[in-house]
């Protein structure tokens, strides 16, 4: 007759309840509490809503006309738990914070991350997001997938037959990391396709380099429209989400991006994320983290959550002023900075 220990129960009990349920764990570690992570969202927002300090971008004229007071403070963590306070609805163009996005996907497209190094650069410059100078000093001329040069290479490398599909890729993608359906901001394309001569110039420097990968202008066109993607702060966050955990979206549990590329994005996000600032920025917040004039900026704790401010008024560099305050905030009160909390 056998009989069964209670220890040998347990164990069985273990190692069944293992295989269940380790197929669907998330890649999510160690987050803070439900009370912790509301209580930080709440208290940035309240800290920083007053700081007037910068204003919405205008060299694209629409960007003007987007209401200057919006403040939108979003956490998604990595098990796809959601906390938010202020305008996290608000539709606003994402701008540059789609480059590393973008550059994710023509990781996947090669499979390979050595097409970034190789096509495009992973330099940081310490110059401004749209500099000409950055292309003539650095040798790859592309510079780097987050400053606009090396987005303009980014989308001409994504597999595209025509200019419909290599915008059409970018936006499915973006929606797969969002989960949420997203839509053009037709206003903002229209005034920066007007005004965009510097990224027309950007366009033909690559061209004339040889670091271009599809006809210059229709990247430099495609590129426009995916600056010009409406996300809120929320989705944003969701996306943002996605890449702290591992690639998989913690909303749809689908895998967006194989697992390999996140830490390369993310490397690129800790040294190049806020352009000429990045260095100031990895010393006080230390997350990767990418801005856009739009006055959005998503920062990721790998394992954890995404963190996002929202917030039109920018600084000199492009930076969304309250954003950053609110980020950098939130990474102090958690001890999440990625180089150790120093405590
Ligand atoms: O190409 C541009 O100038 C804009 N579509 C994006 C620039 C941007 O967001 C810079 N970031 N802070």
């Amino acid at each position: 007759m056998t009989q069964t220990y209670p220890l040998q129960a347990a164990w069985r009990f273990v190692l069944i309840a293992t295989l269940i349920v380790v197929p669907f764990a998330t890649h999510a570690q160690n987050i803070p509490s439900a009370q912790v992570l509301s209580r930080v969202v709440q208290e940035a927002h309240a800290k920083f809503k007053d700081v007037k300090d910068g204003a919405p971008a205008d060299y694209i004229p629409e960007l003007a006309k987007v209401p200057a007071e919006l403040f939108g403070v979003a956490i998604v963590t990595a098990r796809g738990d959601v906390y938010t306070v202020g305008d996290v609805d608000y539709a606003f163009t994402i701008q540059s914070v789609s480059k590393p996005f973008t550059a994710a996907l023509v990781m996947q497209d090669y499979g390979s991350a050595n097409v970034i190094l190789e096509k495009i650069g992973v330099e940081p410059t310490g110059q401004k997001f749209n500099s000409i100078l950055a292309t003539q000093i650095i040798p790859q001329v592309s510079v780097n997938p987050l400053v606009n040069s090396g987005a303009i290479a980014s989308v001409s490398l994504v597999k595209a037959k025509n200019k419909e599909e290599r915008f059409e890729r970018i936006m499915q993608f973006f929606e797969r990391l969002a989960a949420d359906k997203l839509t053009v901001i037709e206003d903002v394309y229209q005034s920066e396709a007007a005004t965009n001569q510097r990224n027309r110039a950007h366009g033909y420097i690559l061209f004339a380099s040889d670091r271009i990968y599809s006809e210059p202008m229709e990247a430099v066109d495609v590129y426009t429209r995916q600056c010009s993607i409406g996300v809120s702060a929320k989705q944003l966050a969701v996306m943002g989400a996605t890449l702290a955990n591992s690639g998989v979206n913690p909303i749809t549990n689908q895998r967006v991006l194989e697992s390999k590329y996140v830490p390369k994005t993310l490397a690129l996000m800790m040294t190049a994320g806020f352009y000429n600032e990045s260095g100031l920025w990895a010393f006080t917040a230390g997350l990767p983290a990418k801005t856009g004039v739009g006055g959005g900026i998503v920062a990721v704790v790998p394992g954890k959550m995404a963190i996002v401010g929202f917030s039109p008024r920018v600084n000199d560099a492009g930076n969304s002023v309250r954003a950053m305050k609110a980020i950098e905030y939130i990474s102090d009160q958690l001890g999440v900075n990625v180089f150790g909390s120093g405590r």
